[in-house]
């Protein structure tokens, strides 16, 4: 006798109940986000998808979807829900210690990695190091590079130093709770920092998911958004050895007062790196030779 099924019984019919309820929360690719979903909680990949989407699910995995699926219904980044995300086309732990990484910063570490003396690189910095996404990528793509990456959260460097493992640079990224490069010797031959800059009377017309998901204090910038950054141009030169560069990703509308504090701080030739949206999204400044 075939068992009786009931809607959500098949992965392809868990995945139409599911899509219909994100859809009714607002999340725009409910139906995307349904199939990552049902392929999480159930172990299975796209092809399996395609090729039995009538395969029956079992108890605990429809529970295991529906607990994710009604997170993500609040409105829980789907990344948080994984626990994974990809950055630079590489994996990467996440958790809510950390921001999720963005595709804007991919613009600064590929910045930062096409200026970078191949040669003589030995040692740079990463302020901010969240995830400690951009610390890894460094030290994957140069090779002997030792990163000092710093964060003033304790959650976020237990993920950062997660990640150095899964990359196997645990030996090369050294994090270091500090604030901005108190804790950090130099000379340095170069830093990235990607550090609060969202102005604070935007912060509550940001999207649910950010708003009420990731970490304020790795966002909110203050009044102009630029609080921290600004604390840290005064420290750049002092840092930097000679010949050295600083790069910093900034929100949309903030490069012209950046580039201006990078040159208040000692720093000059400055360059701005636009984003694939057209934002001037990086600023970078170089410590005269
Ligand atoms: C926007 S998140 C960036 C995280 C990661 N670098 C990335 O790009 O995904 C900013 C990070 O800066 C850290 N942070 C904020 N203020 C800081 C400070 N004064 N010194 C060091 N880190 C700070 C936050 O804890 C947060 O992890």
């Amino acid at each position: 006798m075939p068992r009786p099924r009931s809607p959500g019984t098949t992965a392809s019919a868990l995945i139409s109940v599911i899509a219909k309820g994100l859809a009714a929360a607002g999340i725009e690719q409910a139906r995307a986000e349904a199939e990552l979903i049902v392929r999480a909680a159930c172990g299975l990949t796209a092809e399996d998808l395609i090729l039995r989407p009538e395969a029956e699910l079992t108890c605990a995995e429809r529970e295991r979807a529906t607990t994710l699926a009604s997170r993500r219904a609040r409105r829980e980044p789907v990344p948080y829900l994984l626990g994974r995300v990809e950055f630079y086309s590489l994996p990467f732990l996440v958790s809510s210690a950390s921001i999720v990484p963005r595709p804007e910063t991919e613009i600064l570490a590929e910045a930062a990695l096409g200026r970078a003396p191949r040669t003589r690189c030995r040692l740079a910095a990463d302020v901010g190091t969240g995830s400690g996404v951009l610390a890894c990528v460094l030290a994957r793509h140069l090779d002997g590079l030792r990163v000092a990456a710093t964060d003033i959260s304790a959650h976020a460097l237990i993920l950062a130093r997660q990640n150095a493992r899964l990359h196997r640079a645990a030996d090369r990224v050294l994090n270091v709770r500090c604030d901005l490069l108190s804790a950090v010797a130099g000379p340095l031959d170069f830093l990235v920092a990607n550090l609060p800059y969202v102005r604070t009377g935007d912060f509550e017309g940001l999207q649910p998911e950010i708003r009420d998901f990731e970490p304020r204090r790795a966002l909110d910038g203050g009044a102009d958004g630029l609080d921290v950054i600004r604390r840290l141009s005064v420290q750049l030169s002092g840092h930097l050895a000679k010949g050295g560069f600083a790069a910093l990703e900034v929100g949309a509308g903030q490069a012209t007062e950046v580039a201006n504090l990078l040159e208040r701080g000692g720093l000059g030739s400055i360059e701005v790196v636009a984003d694939y949206a057209g934002i001037d999204r990086v600023v970078i400044g170089w410590r005269r030779g």
